[in-house]
């Protein structure tokens, strides 16, 4: 397109606009020839007239739109993708959702020219097979919008008219007109087979997508504060988005956005002065900083002398004073190593960037803003609205009246940072739906303030509270909250009795039945959160989460290495599989293979949708889609055929490539789930 000469761009432009101007003239002239001339049968000729005109028009405006108005050089023009037209130039992957979508755009735009921007509705057909596999339901929509110009075009006249235009693609089968205009799509078998082949080959391969960099906040506990099962959450889903990004080949930042700044210091400092005079030489022995945060908040609340230090420690902190800085970093630090202790054993790879980072950006946003005029005064706060005229929703805090700096002032540095100095293209923040509208003031007020522009926009990824199996709080019995490591601990605990209790502590060896251990504990863990709607609350249940027969992580796990052993069993290696795989490639002929094998080709095209509406149950639902539609193959298809005394008198060669595929894809998506997976257990 950029190919172009200007010159020549312009011109045709002008010459475009030009005729739109004669037609529009010639247009309204009809319309008022339209008055004059009812009950005339030279109405039908002008109505005629006017739908060719009308066309026409479309098409003048469409080509000015498309080849791009050099007066508005920025609105680039809408560039069609390619289409495929040979299947083995598919290399690796593709989505089928998204080919279909542009085929399908292709039909409709050269079957209705003049509609700006036509609905291309493509969705997976459901169970029956008699829908096809995915179906295009723009007929419906298509013939409302026509009706609502004064044309009457049934929605089946629709469908038909679309299906004359569809382009051939190789990933069709055939199409049929179905019902009230649906278009039903069946899909060919020739592309599963190069897919699954690829699969075999190369690995599961991402769908190519444009690389962007993008920034996850997420975890973001408070020092010296508990680390309780909301940022237990803020961990286990953030390390998925981050994971299925980075599958994308994103340029991933993982973010630990830590509570380290703030008045809570102040006490800590004072506490820990008093307690161990020499830190600075002497590392002093807090391993538990909540037990000592507790302490140091007590004294503060009873003891006015303490109180007036404490605020006093503030503010040396504040103006950097080194001892309040050492003693300051020494409690970050042992904050920090409790953390990791958590992030270690969920295998969880994150950046500590605390609020306390922004502080020297903090001075510089606040100035900016107040010179601009953002900032309003209210009872000696320092407001922003993200709306000065209608005072919508509500402010941003900027400076307290103490003078002091909030949440909200680190979050509009923060966001600040990640776009002019980490150049960021997404903005994803994990944390409970509570802080929902703070972020989005956050969003608005940047965007006021000129600091989100365009397209990009923070996304806040909520998620409802962890309750206990009464559904009220989670809480330990006696009432207090739980500690992480203990939750884990007891995971472990849970997950070696369910091992055991399968018998598998005899057949494992002790470092197998311990990878079994951990893998189960802590996938049950993950999965159990990653596998609800994260924007509702879930109960947290160790007996729910560790039952083999449900959706959970142990039965998957022990689905995957089922389908594991199956070729282990007939003693095929893999080379073997790739060298059967070049002589036959995948056939696919019972009903239960090429439904397993289309369920398989889909993974690309729930990939792309969780990452752009960061909702990781669907990706959940589609594991235990293969799961059960493996089982399904699996019950009606041999893969090994023994004789009466067990000794195998058949191997199906392109079944075990299929088992293979299968659990290829199913590992990729438990990797992007952070479930470790074992070979035996
Ligand atoms: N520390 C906060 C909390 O515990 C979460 C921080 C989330 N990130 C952010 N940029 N505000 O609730």
């Amino acid at each position: 397109m950029s190919e172009i000469d200007p010159k020549l761009l312009e011109i045709r432009t002008t010459d475009a606009e030009k005729q739109v101007k004669i037609i529009e003239e010639e247009l309204d002239k009809i319309a008022k020839d339209d008055l004059a001339f009812i009950g005339d049968p030279k109405l039908d000729k002008l109505l005629s007239d006017n739908e060719k005109l009308k066309h026409r028009l479309a098409i003048l405006q469409n080509a000015i739109k498309s080849e791009g108005n050099p007066k508005s050089a920025k609105n680039e023009p809408k560039k069609r993708p390619n289409l495929i037209t040979d299947i083995n130039s598919i290399e690796g992957t593709i989505c089928i959702l998204d080919e279909l979508k542009n085929v399908f755009e292709s039909a409709i735009v050269s079957a209705y020219p003049s509609l700006e921007n036509p609905p291309v509705v493509i969705t997976l057909s459901g169970n029956n097979p008699k829908f096809g596999d995915y179906q295009c339901n723009s007929a419906m929509p298509i013939s409302q919008i026509l009706k609502s110009k004064n044309i009457k075009s049934s929605p089946r006249e629709v469908a038909n008219n679309i299906l004359n235009k569809t382009p051939t693609s190789p990933l069709i089968e055939k199409i049929e007109v179905a019902g009230a205009g649906f278009l039903n799509i069946y899909l060919n078998k020739a592309l599963a087979a190069h897919v699954l082949n690829c699969i075999l080959r190369f690995g599961v391969q991402p769908p190519p997508v444009k690389r962007e960099r993008v920034i996850v906040d997420f975890s973001s506990p408070n020092i010296a504060k508990e680390m309780h099962v909301g940022h237990l959450r803020s961990t286990i889903i953030g390390d998925s988005i981050c994971r299925v990004l980075e599958f994308l080949n994103h340029d991933v930042l993982r973010l630990n956005h830590l509570g380290d700044w703030g008045t809570q210091f102040g006490m800590l400092i004072a506490h820990l002065q008093d307690m161990f005079p020499n830190f600075k030489t002497h590392s002093p022995p807090i391993s538990d900083l909540q037990a000592f945060y507790k302490e140091s908040k007590k004294r503060f609340d009873e003891d006015e002398e303490f109180k007036k230090r404490a605020y006093s420690c503030v503010v040396q902190l504040q103006t950097g004073h080194p001892d309040y800085i050492a003693a300051w970093k020494l409690i970050c630090e042992v904050s920090r190593q409790e953390f990791q202790k958590i992030y270690n054993r969920l295998n969880i790879k994150i950046v500590d960037r605390g609020e306390s980072f922004y502080q020297s950006r903090m001075d510089k946003v606040v100035k900016e803003l107040k010179d601009k005029g953002y900032l309003e005064e209210d009872d000696g706060r320092l407001i922003m609205w993200s709306n000065p005229e209608t005072h919508d929703g509500i402010p941003l805090t900027v400076v307290k009246s103490d003078g002091g700096y909030t949440y909200d002032t680190s979050d509009i540095s923060a966001i600040k940072q990640r776009v002019e100095e980490e150049k960021g293209d997404r903005f994803i923040y994990v944390t409970d739906v509570g802080q929902y509208t703070h972020f989005m003031t956050i969003d608005a007020c940047a965007r006021r303030a000129g600091i989100l522009t365009g397209s990009k926009r923070i996304e806040h990824v909520g998620f409802g509270v962890v309750l206990g199996e009464d559904k009220k709080k989670f809480k330990t019995r006696s009432g207090d909250t739980i500690k992480l490591i203990d939750l884990l601990d007891e995971g472990l605990k849970r997950a070696l009795d369910k091992l055991v209790e399968k018998g598998r502590d005899k057949v494992l060896k002790p470092e197998e039945l311990q990878l079994a251990q951990e893998a189960v504990a802590y996938g049950c863990i993950k999965y159990a959160d990653l596998s609800h709607n994260r924007i509702n609350d879930y109960i947290f249940s160790f007996d729910k989460m560790l039952d083999d027969k449900g959706n959970t992580a142990v039965y998957l796990l022990y689905a995957l290495t089922r389908i594991r052993s199956i070729a282990r069993t007939a003693q095929i290696s893999g080379e073997k599989l790739l060298e059967e795989c070049q002589k036959t490639g995948f056939k696919l002929d019972h009903e239960t293979e090429w439904k397993l094998g289309k369920v398989l080709l889909r993974f690309p095209e729930v990939i792309l949708k969780v990452t752009s509406d960061l909702y990781l149950h669907s990706l959940c639902e589609y594991l235990y889609e293969i799961s059960s539609a493996f089982t399904d193959f699996y019950d009606k298809c041999y893969c090994v055929e023994k004789d009466k005394t067990g000794n195998i008198v058949k191997i199906f060669y392109e079944r075990l490539m299929l088992c293979e595929v299968t659990a290829k894809v199913m590992e990729q998506c438990l990797d992007i789930l952070g479930i470790k997976t074992v070979s035996k257990m």
